[in-house]
């Protein structure tokens, strides 16, 4: 039997205990992580569990720690459900929970059995968590196995793993069990795709907005600068406006297209950009076709981010909200989420670059923003610093910032090169933040940690002293 099979099968103690547990009207409590990945696994558990006619509340949290696990354990749950967090923190679940329990996750797996979890992790089957399925792919799965009807969930399935920058595979594709959603999205006629420039907004926003929106590649003076997008399209003599109309850049003809093409390269060399991330520019773009045109949640990339957003300023509901359908009061709030988000990506990329704040030890890059930048962003701006090639050794960046209870959020970012020569974040976080009575983990390319906030010092020196143990060639 091939892994994709085995995983898939893995699913079916999972859903005869949710349907037993359903048909007893026993209280079930789906708790998901705050990300888009976490969000849209979330809406999908909801959708699936309202369809049912079950008995359940949810919540989407920014970690899984003690105090969560003991308030869980309060509310005692006959059926608790996991999703995007759980995998490694199998031991501090099975002690406290006493119901039954099901871990939809895709991050590295503590080697630990518990009688009362069913464990669904495509790591356990040889399927890589970080690029061929992400946790919303796992619950559409399941909510597939479930219930055909839950087809219709699968653009949804497709989001975390965009949100999550799965899109690993030529011309930014989604590979490996992906592809089966994928499929599934494009055979019910939800999901288009084609290649072009990969900008925020491609259909409807005017250009110089799109390449201001675009932090993914990050364009150095343009990403964040709208004024400086303007003056930049003028430059290489495009147009912004036809007639009244602000043109978008699906209005540019191809030669157009090419222009700005060469011009944005040209420039992003001369910012020191290198070719890889030059290349990033184009990509596979993912149109959800029952969605309006003209809105964010049109364009796959798009609708996740704003659910990032939406989760990382800590308004997970109106997130959550944009996954059940409503498409007025949540849409509006959310884009108004999103501009702030934005801007504090922003000023905490200035704050970084202005104050020189990235320091460089023998084998990692270390920020330590302290209360500057918010714990919920670190993770994503160290990303955008490591992506846009300027720090020029291949090591990894760590990130801290000051988090709640007197402890340090610590988030890493590695590269697909630093990867195949055998680091894995995930395990290195886990490895060191256990040593200093904290808890960490994640994935070979992006992980992180809570650690006490006067462990700081010692957690990088630690990674730093470890890192180099891990590189195989
Ligand atoms: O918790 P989860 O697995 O869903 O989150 C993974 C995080 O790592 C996301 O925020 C995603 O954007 C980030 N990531 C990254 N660089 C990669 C892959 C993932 O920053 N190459
Ligand atoms: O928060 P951030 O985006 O930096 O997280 C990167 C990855 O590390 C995510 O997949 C997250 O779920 C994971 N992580 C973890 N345990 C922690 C902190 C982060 O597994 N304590």
């Amino acid at each position: 039997m091939s892994r994709v099979d085995n995983f898939l099968n893995s699913f079916k103690p999972a859903v005869e205990l949710f349907i037993k547990h359903v048909e007893d009207g026993g209280k079930i409590r789906i708790v998901t992580h705050n990300d888009s990945d976490g969000l849209s696994s979330g809406g999908i558990l909801c959708v699936a569990a309202a369809r049912k006619g079950a008995k359940f509340r949810a919540s989407s949290e920014k970690k899984l720690d003690d105090k969560l696990i003991h308030s869980l354990a309060e509310e005692k749950p006959d059926l608790t459900i996991f999703s995007d967090l759980g995998s490694g923190y199998l031991d501090l679940i099975s002690k406290h929970i006493k119901g039954d329990v099901i871990v939809m996750d895709h991050h590295l797996p503590q080697d630990y059995e518990a009688e009362n979890i069913i464990h669904l992790n495509p790591m356990l089957h040889g399927i890589d968590g970080a690029r061929d399925i992400a946790a919303s792919g796992i619950c559409y799965l399941f909510a597939k196995e479930l219930d055909e009807k839950n087809l219709d969930l699968s653009v949804l399935g497709l989001i975390g793993a965009l949100g999550d920058q799965q899109d690993k595979g030529e011309k930014k594709t989604l590979i490996g069990v992906n592809s089966v959603i994928e499929k599934d999205a494009e055979d019910q006629g939800f999901l288009d795709k084609h290649v072009g420039l990969i900008f925020y907004g491609y259909e409807t926003r005017p250009i110089a907005k799109a390449i201001a929106y675009t932090t993914l590649p990050f364009i150095p003076g343009l990403s964040g600068d709208e004024g400086s997008c303007v003056a930049f399209l003028r430059q290489i003599g495009i147009s912004i406006t036809n007639g009244e109309k602000l043109r978008a850049l699906a209005d540019l003809s191809d030669d157009e297209k090419r222009t700005l093409f060469s011009s944005l390269s040209n420039h992003m060399v001369s910012q020191g950009c290198d070719a890889g991330v030059i290349h990033q520019l184009l990509g596979t773009i993912y149109t959800f076709r029952l969605e309006e045109p003209s809105t964010p949640l049109r364009s796959g990339r798009e609708y996740a981010s704003l659910l990032n957003a939406c989760g990382r300023m800590g308004r997970q509901g109106v997130g959550l909200s944009i996954c059940l359908g409503d498409r007025d009061e949540a849409m509006e709030e959310a884009q108004e989420i999103l501009n702030i988000y934005r801007r504090k990506i922003g000023s905490a990329l200035d704050w970084v670059q202005v104050n020189e704040k990235v320091e460089e030890l023998e084998n990692i890059y270390v920020i330590r923003a302290e209360d500057q930048i918010d714990d919920t962003v670190i993770g994503v701006v160290s990303g955008i610093l490591l992506g846009q090639g300027i720090l020029k050794e291949a090591k990894p960046i760590i990130a801290t910032a000051y988090s709640d209870d007197d402890q340090i959020k610590v988030s890493t970012r590695s590269t697909e090169e630093l990867v195949q020569r055998g680091l894995h974040m995930g395990v290195v976080m886990q490895k060191v933040a256990e040593e200093l009575e904290g808890g960490g983990g994640g994935h070979d390319i992006a992980a992180g940690a809570y650690v006490p906030i006067d462990k700081e010092d010692e957690f990088i020196a630690r990674v730093n002293s470890i890192v180099p143990e891990q590189y195989t060639k």
